[in-house]
């Protein structure tokens, strides 16, 4: 593989969905400063995210964001190495604030720019320099559990992926919230229902158990989501209401470490199972996915819980590997809402083709 040289640090820009980040990264990966806005008080009363809410938030707040950062690390434009920014997938109007401003300040300060793709950036964070001790080699299995997405994935080598599985209807994270608003918990409803479970039992409410025992490693939640409406009558008592948030996470849990024994089966030499999205953050989910890794005689991997929501280190990050390999964009790169890692290529593509 070809190696390049990166000059100086990387600014990772993030603004695909609901968060707007900025962050700086050492060219070996050293995290050098680091900054997330949330955008919940604009999306809450709404119940969810608007498009064009999130869209002018983040460009009302990135330029912010990027400036406090290098700031912070001590660090003027004039001394970065290299402009990564998420061109997709994601909201079309977020990505082109965070593209272009991007782009605008490689043109300025004559810098190579990485669009990256946002599934990229969680597929890569385990391999961040610090996170596991000894790193991640591939292959390993991602599980990128979140309310936007929901798949298994075997990450091969860098720009080389595989989707073993994904949902059919909705994301985890999606279930979770949906089913959270049918209890009339606050949204996001993940941390809620979660909190809520904590107090119930798991066993009152028999659920389906959707794709349970199936082959392959597919997910289905919207059957699960439906139960859940159908057994709001018969909740009486607060505790009714604990017990069928438990008996919505354990059913969850369970069908989510069913299927990733699957997908584990499916990339024999698979050197980890690493864990991503908001949804890893959930205490039962993570412990029934690590019984699967352990029973299978490998490391569970989670990043810390703010790499493993939406932010920008892990960009900066998808940058500098992109980078080192030579790989760069033109500026005429135009952002993807839509952008399945399979169409990725890394390193070893580019060769091919004699580049
Ligand atoms: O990765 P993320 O921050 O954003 C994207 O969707 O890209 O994931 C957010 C999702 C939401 O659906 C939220 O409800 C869910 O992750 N979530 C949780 C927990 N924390 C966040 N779900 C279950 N339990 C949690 N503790
Ligand atoms: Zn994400």
């Amino acid at each position: 593989m070809r190696s390049a040289a990166i000059e100086g640090p990387v600014l990772g820009l993030e603004a695909s969905c609901d968060e707007t980040a900025a962050a700086l990264l050492a060219p070996d990966g050293r995290i050098l400063a680091e900054a997330v806005r949330s955008q919940l008080a604009e999306h809450t009363p709404y119940g969810g995210v608007v498009p064009e809410i999130a869209a002018r938030a983040h460009l009302a707040h990135l330029p912010a964001l990027a400036t406090e950062v290098l700031a912070r690390a001590g660090v003027s434009s004039d001394q970065l190495g290299g402009i990564a920014a998420t061109a997709g997938p994601g909201l079309i109007g977020g990505l082109i604030v965070g593209s272009s401003f991007g782009k605008g300040m490689a043109i300025a300060h004559g810098l190579p720019f990485v669009a990256v793709n946002h599934l990229e950036g969680h597929a890569l964070t385990a391999r961040i320099p610090g996170l596991v001790e000894g790193g991640v080699e591939f292959p390993y299995l991602l599980l990128l559990l979140s309310g936007g997405h929901c798949q298994c994935v075997a990450v091969e080598g860098l720009g080389r992926y595989r989707r073993l599985g994904s949902t059919l209807d909705d994301a985890v994270g999606e279930a979770f919230d949906k089913s959270a608003k049918l209890m009339g918990l606050p949204w996001p409803g993940g941390p809620a229902l979660e909190k809520l479970a904590q107090t119930g039992d798991p066993k009152k409410f028999p659920l389906p158990r959707p794709m349970l025992g199936r082959p392959g490693c597919d997910f289905s939640f919207s059957g699960l989501k439906t139960a859940v409406a159908q057994s709001i009558p018969k909740l009486a008592t607060e505790q009714d209401r604990a017990d069928l948030a438990a008996a919505f996470q354990y059913v969850v849990a369970a069908v989510l470490a069913d299927r990733a024994r699957n997908a584990l089966a499916m990339l024999p030499g698979a050197t980890a199972m690493v864990v991503a999205g908001g949804v890893a953050a959930n205490q039962g989910v993570r412990a029934a996915l690590s019984g699967v890794a352990q029973k299978a005689g490998l490391p569970m991997i989670a990043p810390p819980i703010r790499l493993c929501t939406d932010n920008a280190v892990m960009i900066a990050w998808a940058g500098i590997e992109r980078l080192r390999a030579g790989l760069t964009e033109p500026l005429d790169h135009a952002p993807r809402p839509r952008w399945p890692l399979a169409e990725l290529t890394g390193p070893d593509a580019h060769q091919d083709m004699g580049a």
